[in-house]
């Protein structure tokens, strides 16, 4: 049953991401009047329109912005081009919904900010971990801890993040669709910081896409809606990726462990330690549909209570799901986006700062 009116949307890129999450979940949902596509490989773009049903098929994502019947769209292109992407269809008056990164450098994440400000209209990122029900679980119970004081204060945070598999239990029956031979996506153009060596931008890109989420949680839990959060110091291998990078999120230390392993499924989780306990939270694998994150919850002995471990389980959600959910109603009736485009701002700016330690420290900069 909806529980609000049908949202006229349109959707950029048919891509990966597009074809096994993002289009098979807005065209299920009863509030988005789906109606156009643009995929810059036109008989990709017209095969998944037909497949779907979806009225219109363009060839740019110039066409959706200059579509009067479409209010919002949905986008997920190269993770370098995106951004301007966005940038255009907030211009051309479209609410947006996007995937991460926003952005690949402060610059175009403050021209998205201010495309928002110049037209009203708003741009919610595709961060899903922030609608998984496990992760909002753990964030109720961190914020009623610092609330209450009971377990006393935070003393440290850590998300591990070494990933795996990221396609791990994937739906083998979903549709896919392939480009014809011979037909290649657009070149990204260069989007990178002005001061990023370009001997560095593979790597920079490799880890600002994958990572983003794994800072943007931490964000989460952490309450850092102030967006004050700063690098404090950064341990990367030659790679650019494998490591540890400190921040401090309102106050707290927090850890970020990077590295890619050849895990069979998907190995994240994060954990905020207080004084008097922890909350933790395991991922599953991204793919899984039905399955959100777990929650450890442990607490010490107090009030002359015995210490106790509980793990608490949310009911049966994709997080994918929820976000498109979350960003439907949010256009329709009006009400903010809980991964916003300002709030993202400062993930950008933190991967901007975490590169600029990293080659300092190796004289590269
Ligand atoms: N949230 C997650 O867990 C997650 C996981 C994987 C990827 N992603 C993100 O999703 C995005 C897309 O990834 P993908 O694997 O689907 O990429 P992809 O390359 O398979 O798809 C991108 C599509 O966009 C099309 N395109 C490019 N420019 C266009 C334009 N101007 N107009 C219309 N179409 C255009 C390309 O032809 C291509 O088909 C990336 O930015 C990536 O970071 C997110």
């Amino acid at each position: 049953m909806s529980t609000h009116r049908p949202v006229r949307f349109g959707y950029v890129g048919c891509g990966f991401v597009a074809q096994n999450i993002h289009i098979p979940n807005f065209k299920s949902l009863p509030e988005c009047d789906f109606q156009a596509i643009a995929e810059a490989r036109p008989e990709l773009g017209q095969q998944v329109a037909d497949y779907y049903s979806i009225p219109r098929v363009y060839a740019s994502h110039l066409d959706i912005a200059a579509d009067p019947d479409i209010e919002a769209v949905g986008v997920s292109g190269p993770y370098a081009l995106q951004g301007a992407i966005a940038e255009d269809l907030l211009r051309a008056g479209k609410h947006v919904f996007m995937e991460k990164p926003m952005a690949v450098s402060v610059a175009r994440a403050q021209g998205i900010v201010d495309a928002e400000k110049a037209s009203g209209k708003r741009l919610m990122v595709g961060y899903m971990k922030r609608y998984d029900a496990g992760n909002i679980l753990l964030k109720q119970h961190a914020d009623a801890w610092r609330a209450s004081g009971e377990a006393g204060n935070v003393v440290f945070a850590r998300n591990h993040g070494f990933g795996g598999n990221w396609v791990y239990a994937q739906d083998p029956n979903v549709k896919r669709f392939d480009a014809p031979a011979g037909t290649t996506p657009p070149p990204s153009p260069d989007e990178c910081p002005q001061w990023l060596p370009p001997q560095w931008k593979d790597a920079y890109l490799g880890y600002l896409q994958q990572w983003t989420h794994n800072v943007n949680l931490l964000r989460f839990f952490l309450d850092d809606t102030a967006g004050t959060a700063r690098v404090e110091d950064v341990h990367l291998d030659g790679d650019g990726m494998t490591g540890i990078v400190v921040l401090d999120i309102g106050g707290t230390r927090a850890v970020v462990e990077s590295a890619y392993n050849r895990f069979h499924a998907w190995e994240e989780h994060t954990q905020i330690y207080f004084e008097g306990g922890w909350l933790k939270t395991a991922a599953p694998p991204l793919m899984q549909k039905n399955a959100p994150a777990t929650v450890e919850i442990y607490r010490a002995a107090h009030n002359a209570a015995a210490p106790q471990l509980l793990q608490q389980f949310a009911s049966p959600q994709w997080a994918y799901r929820e976000e498109a959910k979350h960003f439907l109603h949010g256009v329709a009736l009006n009400e903010p986006f809980h991964s916003s485009a300002s709030d993202t701002l400062v993930d950008v700016r933190l991967f901007e700062e975490i590169y600029q330690h990293f080659l300092k420290q190796r004289n590269e900069l």
